[in-house]
């Protein structure tokens, strides 16, 4: 005999270009097991039919609270959703390259974190071939328009020279922990694979090209049980150039997964 589980209610946090696309899915019942029950984040007044609410309220309401608000926000109230019993989707993995926050979500419960694969594919044969063998080296190649790459630190010369570049550039080569300070919006696809392949070395290249359409990522890596290249292509965000589109869906794949353990 086969019984159905309970419908879980959940929560989004942040109302922008990943969180209304969720919120909107999971409104139209798209996740099987999942009702929206509120979101937190003034710009969802007057869009959703459910309460906009604080995060308290939010994880007083749900059972899985699905973060899509940033890096200041998972600082500012992860440990607190995960120690409400609430389990949290997070959707800002670049924010993790912080040891001090993930040793603060590790050691916060009882609700459990799930992380999304967002923006990259391949991870599952990488983590795989990682197991069988750490990987020396990985490379992650990141290919975004100019104006995707500009940061609030560029000064005007630095700026002008990246923006009115007419060839690819390279704007950053190291790793994901000494990109985060630089590039911190441009890093969730680097700390996925570092946090997923904590044995090996990722090495990350962020170019800046104005011909660029698609937001591309390639993943090299090198180990005794294969060699792999995995190129992901994706087309930006209409509202935020900085996210792909597919992300909202892969925040919603991991939410499948996580109703389902
Ligand atoms: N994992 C991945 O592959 C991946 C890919 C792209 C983006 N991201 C990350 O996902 C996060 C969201 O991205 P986005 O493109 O939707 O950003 P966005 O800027 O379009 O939307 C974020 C929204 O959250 C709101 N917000 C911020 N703090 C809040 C708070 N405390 N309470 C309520 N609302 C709050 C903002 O006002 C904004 O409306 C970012 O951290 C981004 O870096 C992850």
């Amino acid at each position: 005999m086969t019984t159905s589980s309970p419908t879980r209610e959940v929560a989004v946090l942040g109302f922008g270009s990943i969180g209304s696309v969720v919120a909107d899915e999971l409104a139209a019942g798209r996740v099987p097991g999942a009702r929206l029950s509120c979101v937190v984040g003034d710009r969802a007044r007057g869009r959703v039919d459910v309460p906009v609410v604080d995060v308290d309220e939010a994880t007083a309401r749900a059972d899985v609270l699905i973060e899509c608000a940033g890096h200041a926000a998972l600082l500012a109230h992860g440990a607190r959703i995960l120690d409400s019993g609430t389990d949290l989707v997070i959707s800002s993995v670049g924010a993790l390259v912080d040891r001090d926050l993930r040793a603060r979500l590790d050691a916060a419960g009882p609700g459990r974190t799930f992380l999304t694969t967002g923006a990259l594919g391949g991870l599952d044969l990488l983590v795989a071939g990682a197991s069988a063998a750490p990987f020396g080296r990985v490379r992650l190649t990141t290919t975004k328009t100019p104006s995707a790459l500009v940061q609030d630190w560029m000064d005007d010369p630095q700026r002008d020279a990246l923006l009115g570049t007419d060839a690819p550039v390279v704007v950053f080569r190291g790793t994901a922990e000494q990109a985060a300070p630089l590039f911190p919006r441009s890093l969730n696809v680097a700390a996925t694979l570092a946090l997923m392949l904590p044995e090996s070395e990722v090495e990350v290249e962020l170019v800046a090209d104005p011909a660029a359409t698609l937001v591309s990522h390639v993943v090299e890596a090198d180990g005794p049980v294969g060699t792999y290249r995995f190129e992901v292509r994706n087309r930006p965000s209409p509202t935020n150039p900085r996210t792909s589109q597919v992300v909202p869906y892969a925040v919603l794949r991991t939410l499948r997964q996580a109703l389902a353990v």
